[in-house]
């Protein structure tokens, strides 16, 4: 009912902007014609009146010149010749009226052409700029030299994985890095957070980085405090942004993730932010209309509410782009003033639009495929209950719904890598708590 009448009202609008072209096309015919007879007489008849008959234009010729021997014959004539003067003198003042007001509405006719074109301009601009919001940023590897050397050699078309890793995932680690080792991806690099972890990469021969204690500013440094035990979730964000600064576009892993594909072949590169879901099927990971029902309100009983499960800030590929790095900004001043949970932050600044008192963040993004892009409760819940869905191959595994993490990472080896068909049939759906 609502939707009709906004339709009809929509109609009607457009019609209301439709009908002036009409007339418009009709003035602008009319004013054409005026001016072109306009000029045609006014260029003829002030000829006419001031060449042909100079003595009345001149009393003093007139009266002196060889007029002054005309019969009365000849002032009869003056006579005529005067009235026919002065009727075509006002023909001419007429059609100068004329000409002024067509003239002017030529102009007015215009102008609104103008604006109109200026209008398209705009809107033009702003499709633009909705649409792919990609004002890229201009590379500066002066913020970090020792990693753009490092970015130089390990990245591909300048992208790469960046993991963040601590000697207390360790295990889960090695499992993450042997799978990113047997797809053959090499632009990768892992970000040290402690000695330990870092020299297991580098007798791994795993490409990794570390960061000097002296070289941490005090955004880093107040992060970390806040942290405390929580490790890296907020630090993440504060290290990521160096990487876009570089002119890097980043593919962010936890370390709980399995790769069964190269996941650089899968990417659609089209928005600021391309994350996988924490949802489960269409509608939860892509948004619904859930439809909000207030029975008291009788005939405006149902309101529409847009739903859609949170992106997963443990998986997501980033370009370096404005939107993207105010992005990173606004969630790590929000972390580093405020113990919160950093994928709540990092959905709520890309969903909100901008209200009074605030202005929205304008990045645009994208849905990974939840088949391709896996989180765990869609691999135990349901694709592997489901003959056809066994046989897809995903491009990753990710643990997100499940403590058993090891456990299960290891699981997804089997059964996708390894071909052991039962590998995850011990498991159950969600965790035992
Ligand atoms: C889910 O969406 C995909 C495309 O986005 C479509 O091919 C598929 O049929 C949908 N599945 C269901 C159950 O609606």
């Amino acid at each position: 009912m609502i939707g009709d009448r906004r339709d009809s009202g929509l109609t009607r609008k457009d019609c209301g902007s439709g009908v002036p072209t009409l007339p418009r096309s009709r003035i602008t015919t009319t004013i054409a014609i005026g001016v072109f007879l306009g000029c045609v007489l006014g260029f003829f008849y002030p000829v006419d009146v001031f060449v042909s008959w100079p003595p009345f234009h001149d009393p003093i010729t007139f009266s002196n010149s060889e007029v002054i021997f005309s019969s009365c014959k000849s002032s009869e004539r003056i006579n005529m010749l005067k009235s026919e003067y002065i009727t075509a003198s006002e023909r001419n003042t007429e059609l100068k009226k004329q000409i002024r007001e067509l003239t002017k509405k030529l102009q007015l006719a215009e102008q609104r052409n103008d604006n109109a074109e200026k209008q398209v301009l705009v809107l033009g601009e702003q499709q633009k700029a909705s649409h792919f919001s990609t004002v890229k940023v201009i590379p500066d590897d002066s913020i970090n030299p020792k990693l753009a050397k490092i970015l130089e050699k390990v990245t591909l078309k300048r992208e790469l994985i960046v993991i963040l890793a601590s000697s207390s995932v360790k295990d889960m680690f090695e499992v993450w890095f042997t799978s990113i080792k047997r797809v053959g991806i090499t632009n990768y690099l892992v970000y040290a957070l402690d000695d330990e972890i870092a020299g297991f990469c580098k007798s791994n021969d795993v490409h990794v980085y570390k960061r000097d204690p002296d070289e941490l500013d005090e955004t880093f440094k107040s992060i970390a405090r806040i942290e405390g035990n929580h490790e890296v979730s907020g630090l993440k964000f504060r290290i990521l942004r160096e990487f876009l600064q570089m002119g890097y576009s980043v593919l962010l892993s936890d370390v709980d993730v399995v790769y069964i594909q190269n996941p650089f072949d899968h990417l659609y590169r089209d928005s600021d932010v391309e994350c996988m879901t924490d949802g489960h099927d269409n509608m939860t990971a892509y948004g619904y209309n859930d439809v909000f029902d207030e029975p008291k309100m009788g005939w405006a009983r149902y309101a529409h509410t847009m739903r859609i499960w949170v992106y997963n800030s443990g998986f997501f590929y980033i370009r370096p782009t404005m939107p993207s790095i105010e992005l990173f900004d606004r969630v790590t001043r929000r972390l580093s003033s405020m113990n919160a949970w950093d994928e709540a932050v990092f959905n709520e600044e890309l969903f909100y639009p901008s209200h009074p008192g605030y202005v929205g963040l304008h990045a645009s993004r994208r849905i990974m495929d939840y088949y391709m892009f896996m989180n765990s409760k869609v691999l135990f819940k349901t694709v592997r209950k489901d003959a056809k869905l066994r046989k897809l191959k995903p491009v990753i595994v990710h643990m997100t719904y499940h403590p058993d993490k090891l456990q299960r990472m290891k699981a997804v080896v089997d059964y996708y890598v390894n071909g052991k068909q039962d590998a995850l049939n011990a498991f159950p759906d969600g965790s035992d708590w």
